[in-house]
């Protein structure tokens, strides 16, 4: 270990272990107490910003000529920038380079976590709705917060919304779409029906959709694979999903144009019989 890797290591550390008190404090309610028995870090807020800091993340993009900033959660995987969601941020930058198809499109991200994909997405003109359940939108809105002089200086346009897929009324309330993002959130094998509804229910006949998954090279051996099968499969109805020729070995991302939407005509003769209707 070197010596500039060292005070890094001990603040990682010293971070985990109180965010992991802290949380279990809050399951239990204690968290006053908490508060106090780590009276010496939280009542210094100079020492809590040099510990924070260990947590930023500073992202460059290059083609866009700006940075932006995140603050993850070390033990919370929904609320760290995952391999997928850089992938589809780096594909929206790059993508749009020449052609710029994001500016003034109604772009939604599914299951946004930080929401690094969606924020790209804003800086390109984008009109933009980051989403992801009420537990994690304040994550999402701590990015926002962090980067909307960025967004604002290229008036792009975003918001957070809590939105939990399958939430009817919500969906109801919600415009169609034309660009649809989802980094890394086709996992649970429980929401794939909730998930693939709500995107049928937000697109129209030209809605386009990113999916990317970061674990890939794992899937053969674990319950992704059932995951992603199924998320294919059930999909397929109402998306034509082919592969995108970007990102690393172990990391894979999907284009999908529509099919059939909840309401329109089926667009190609191909479909597969037998699947839940939304
Ligand atoms: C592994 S994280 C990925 C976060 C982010 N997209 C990324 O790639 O960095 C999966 C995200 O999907 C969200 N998610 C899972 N199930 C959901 C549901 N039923 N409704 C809405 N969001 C959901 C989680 O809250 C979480 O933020």
């Amino acid at each position: 270990m070197t010596q500039t890797e060292m005070p890094r290591t001990i603040l990682t550390l010293l971070f985990l272990v109180i965010t992991a008190r802290l949380d279990e404090a809050q399951k239990s309610h204690e968290c006053e107490n908490v508060a106090t028995s780590q009276e010496g870090l939280f009542d210094n807020p100079e020492r809590l910003k040099i510990l924070l800091k260990v947590f930023e993340k500073h992202i460059e993009m290059e083609k866009l000529n700006i940075t932006l900033h995140f603050l993850e959660n070390p033990i919370r995987p929904n609320v760290q920038i995952s391999e997928a969601a850089r992938i589809i941020a780096y594909y929206l930058e790059e993508s749009c380079e020449e052609n710029n198809w994001v500016h003034g499109k109604k772009v939604l991200e599914l299951g946004a976590g930080l929401g690094f994909p969606g924020i790209v997405a804003a800086c390109l003109g984008g009109n933009v709705t980051v989403t992801d359940r009420p537990q994690i939108v304040p994550y999402l809105q701590r990015s926002i917060d962090l980067n909307i002089e960025t967004i604002q200086k290229i008036s792009g346009e975003i918001r957070v919304e809590v939105l939990s897929w399958g939430d009817d009324e919500k969906i109801r309330s919600m415009p169609r779409q034309d660009i649809i993002l989802l980094s890394e959130a086709i996992y649970d094998d429980l929401t794939i029906d909730d998930l693939i509804s709500t995107m049928v229910r937000l697109s129209h006949d030209d809605t386009k959709i990113i999916v990317s998954e970061g674990d890939w090279i794992e899937m053969e051996e674990s319950e992704l694979k059932e995951a992603w099968t199924k998320f294919f499969h059930e999909s397929s109805e109402y998306f034509e999903f082919s592969p995108l020729p970007i990102g690393n070995y172990d990391c894979f991302t999907f284009e999908g144009k529509v099919r059939k939407t909840s309401n329109t005509e089926e667009k190609t003769s191909e479909s597969s019989p037998g699947h839940t209707e939304f």
